[in-house]
């Protein structure tokens, strides 16, 4: 049985096929492009998986790195599933789950994708990567790129986290802010990369394979629910990358046989400031509009146009699922009400999930007792100027008040 089994890369748009073996963007229909996997030769079962170290590559035939020795780890996956039971009581949600991505390296589920998508670039030899991002998906791609030994290009907005920014410089990216948006970013990588000689432009669903990884939060919700999928996954969405990786995941494993009955119904989540897949959703529509003047503090999921917005309203349409705009205000008094009552300091997208959750709870379209699972796809950390804290200053023999 070989380490992978992947066989060709697929176009969601038109059909057509494409060697895995090559480096490839998207498709000349301009369509992004997804691995497609021999899943009738894979002989592994969940009890073998059960044995293998708690990181992604466990799931290794399910992703697309050919050989052992490419992958590129930094001790990525299996992050906890965490009941929520205080927090659940107060939303009216006793089976409520929270997906926590915040352990992972540079602290947010975009090692997820770039742990995979490094090791295949590396793989398929590629030398150099380009990124326009907004601040985490870089500091996570820098990373894997040095432990790589690749070069890396990134762009971000000048308002994005700054600490992404000296994650980027500290892996030695060579690092430029645009004083713009995510789409300005993209527009300067994909004019900079031709002129990069075996540089590959790594833009979100621009390459293959970062969603393989994304996919693994899939995998790992299934295998520690006990190879069971629960009612229903919230997840934020900007570009989308790790909703439809979940989608892909839930829909592999459902063809594998290692998991049956109906798929969760997923909930797309955005920030009221930059909405396009819930006002896209709404209307019934295939595909969404650019979002004028995006805004949130929610800075991962301000993405006025994503290139997926196909695919993720497919695995909302799909699923029987729906998609909510929550608004600042309402997301970061989650993330206090979260720390408060859980002790975890969530970051701003992921506490969007939870505020979503309220609303649904409120709303009827969740009814209370089914199980849901959160996604918080990074620490709060990231964000301390989300985050309260400015406690007292006293003299060192000062009293503490009573
Ligand atoms: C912390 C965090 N959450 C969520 C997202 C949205 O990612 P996607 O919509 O591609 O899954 C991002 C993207 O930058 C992010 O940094
Ligand atoms: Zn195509």
């Amino acid at each position: 049985m070989p380490y992978s089994a992947l066989s060709h890369l697929g176009c969601p748009r038109c059909g057509a096929r494409h060697d895995a073996g090559q480096v490839h963007g998207t498709c000349s229909c301009g369509s992004p492009l997804l691995a497609r996997y021999d899943l009738r030769r894979i002989q592994v079962t969940p009890g073998d998986i059960a044995g293998r170290p708690a990181d992604l590559w466990r799931y290794h035939e399910l992703l697309p790195v050919r050989e052992p020795g490419h992958v590129v780890s930094l001790g990525e996956g299996m992050t906890p599933l965490l009941a929520m039971p205080r927090l659940g009581r107060a939303l009216g949600l006793p089976g409520l789950l929270m997906k926590d991505e915040s352990p992972l390296p540079t602290g947010t589920f975009k090692a997820r994708g770039a742990a995979v998508g490094i090791s295949r670039a590396a793989e398929l030899g590629v030398a150099a990567i380009a990124m326009p991002t907004n601040g985490n998906a870089g500091a996570a791609w820098s990373a894997y790129a040095a432990r790589a030994g690749l070069r890396g290009l990134v762009v971000m907005p000048a308002a994005a986290p700054a600490i992404t920014r000296a994650e980027c410089a500290a892996a030695g990216a060579e690092l430029y802010l645009v004083d713009g948006l995510i789409g300005d970013a993209g527009r300067l990588v994909s004019a900079a990369v031709p002129g990069r000689p075996g540089c590959q432009d790594v833009s979100t669903l621009r390459e293959p394979y970062r969603v393989e990884g994304k996919k693994t939060m899939g995998l790992e919700i299934a295998e520690q629910l006990g190879w069971r999928l629960p009612g229903v996954i919230v997840c934020p969405a900007g570009g989308g990358v790790g909703l439809i990786g979940i989608y892909k995941a839930l829909r592999e494993l459902l063809e594998l046989g290692w998991v049956r009955g109906d798929l969760p119904r997923l909930v797309a989540v955005q920030a009221a400031g930059c909405a396009p897949i819930v006002r896209a959703f709404g209307a019934g529509a295939a595909s969404s509009e650019p979002w004028p003047d995006p805004r949130t503090v929610a800075f991962g999921i301000t993405v006025p146009k994503p290139l997926g917005d196909f695919l993720i309203l497919e695995a909302l349409y799909a699923t029987g699922g729906t998609a909510v705009a929550v608004t600042d205000e309402a997301l970061l008094g989650e993330q206090r009400t979260v720390a408060r009552l859980e002790g975890t300091v969530i970051c701003p997208e992921g506490a969007a999930c939870v505020a979503a959750a309220r609303q649904l709870r409120a709303s009827g379209w969740l009814s209370g007792p089914e199980e849901v699972v959160v996604l918080n796809t990074g620490t709060g950390l990231i964000y301390p100027q989300t985050l309260p804290g400015s406690p007292p200053v006293l003299p060192p023999c000062g009293p503490i008040p009573a």
